[in-house]
């Protein structure tokens, strides 16, 4: 099978002398199985034609952001939602900066803000302008957010300077795309992975839960899948559809979601409890609906069993990754979940925000083990995924 097989990729084309590279770029990456989908900016028609892509890609090209034609055909969110990749070649000083700012002025940057795909740029611009100190900002606070850089390559340009800022040759663009698909960082392994709440009965009506929408556990069943593992997702109730690829188990309680963590936990070389499970669950479930009784009513309740605790007492060779959902105390509260549940690692996120951790597209969170803790800046839980992961394996040599 073809390296780039059933991979949907945008390849995103800004104005630039080096855009006429870009037709190369798309049939290096069909020659590799890719499916190909172009998205200009209107500066980019002015140095290769839109027909041209579109003999070449076998799909429309799609250049303005308000094209009602294209919008009824594959609108900018439909197009971000599709792609698996978005690869920016060339991309502009201009475009790059306004990457940086959040724009969303053309249809290009607002695919850029509204994928949760992998997000790879390859500059191209003057070297003076690539040595200016607001390119190289622009370029690091990308780099911070996850978004791959390749090159740009040095040498002779066609303004006749010789320096950086040349876009990188088609074959090496297709071949660093390739390495972020078969990272491989996880190829061999066996995931298991808890997302969302659990839903503890009070009654046949009535239920104990929690905010947890299963995004962060889904979009790490999501990296863990991108990095050729063997992925079993064990989810509570949540509304969200399982990643491609991987095996769902979906549980209600505590109590189901332990059995299964259990049996998937016996032969897997990681374990990741993202879920939000109930620490409590009713004492007894009622077999007929509670009937009100005056102002007051009193459940008792009692402890759920530790899940992760316990699979990892069952499962000494098993490396182990918590999360700790904390309002205050963050790190000395992780830290403390770390130990008591013996935890190989623990990440910490601060849920009291509406910005980040339940529900929230975006997470901001703190790695945290026996030995060092490492901050992962605001970014989308499908790129925090992906980072999380890609610590792990590099930091824990798995
Ligand atoms: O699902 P989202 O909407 O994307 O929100 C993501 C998240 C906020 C739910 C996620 O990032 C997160 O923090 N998950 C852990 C939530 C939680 O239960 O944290 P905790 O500090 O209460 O539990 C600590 C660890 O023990 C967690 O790994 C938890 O899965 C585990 N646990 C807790 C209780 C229990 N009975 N069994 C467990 O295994």
């Amino acid at each position: 099978m073809s390296s780039l097989s059933n991979k949907r990729i945008i390849l995103g084309v800004t104005g630039g002398i080096a855009a006429y590279k870009s037709a190369e770029v798309v049939r290096r990456l069909q020659d590799q199985g890719a499916e190909v989908r172009v998205v200009m900016t209107p500066a980019a028609g002015e140095f290769i034609r839109p027909l041209t892509m579109q003999a070449l890609s076998g799909n429309p090209v799609h250049i303005e952001l308000l094209d009602s034609e294209a919008e009824a055909g594959m609108g900018h969110i439909e197009l971000a939602r599709w792609a698996d990749l978005l690869l920016i070649a060339p991309a502009s000083a201009d475009f790059i900066a306004n990457m940086v700012h959040g724009r969303a002025d053309s249809l290009l940057s607002a695919i850029h803000l509204a994928t949760p795909a992998m997000v790879v740029i390859a500059p191209a611009m003057n070297q003076a302008m690539w040595a200016h100190p607001a390119s190289l900002a622009n370029i690091a606070t990308l780099q911070e957010r996850g978004v791959c850089i390749i090159g740009p390559d040095a040498g002779i340009q066609a303004c006749g300077d010789v320096g950086p800022g040349r876009m990188q040759r088609p074959d090496d663009i297709v071949e660093r795309a390739i390495s972020l698909f078969e990272n491989g960082l996880l190829a061999g392994k066996k995931v298991v992975i808890t997302a969302g709440p659990t839903r503890e009965a009070l009654d046949p009506v009535r239920y104990i839960s929690n905010h947890s929408s299963g995004k962060m556990g889904y979009a790490l069943a999501q990296a863990a899948t991108e990095a050729g593992a063997k992925v079993t997702l064990i989810s509570g109730p949540v509304s969200l559809a399982p990643p491609e690829r991987c095996q769902l188990t979906a549980v209600t309680s505590a109590d189901e979601m332990l059995s299964a963590s259990l049996e998937a936990a016996t032969d897997a070389d990681v374990f990741i409890a993202a879920a939000a499970v109930a620490d409590y669950r009713a004492s007894t479930v009622a077999e007929q609906k509670i009937k009100k009784q005056g102002e007051q009513m009193t459940i008792n309740l009692e402890k759920n069993p530790d899940i992760v605790a316990t699979v990892s007492a069952a499962n000494p060779n098993l490396f182990v990754l918590g999360f700790a959902a904390e309002t205050q105390d963050i790190e000395s509260y992780a830290r403390d979940k770390l130990a008591s549940k013996n935890l190989n690692a623990i990440i910490a996120n601060d849920v009291s925000r509406g910005d980040v951790g339940f529900n929230a597209d975006d997470n901001e969170v703190s790695w945290i083990d026996a030995d060092s803790s490492k901050v992962f800046s605001k970014r989308s839980k499908a790129q925090l995924a992906r980072d999380i992961l890609e610590h792990m394996v590099n930091h824990l040599k798995l």
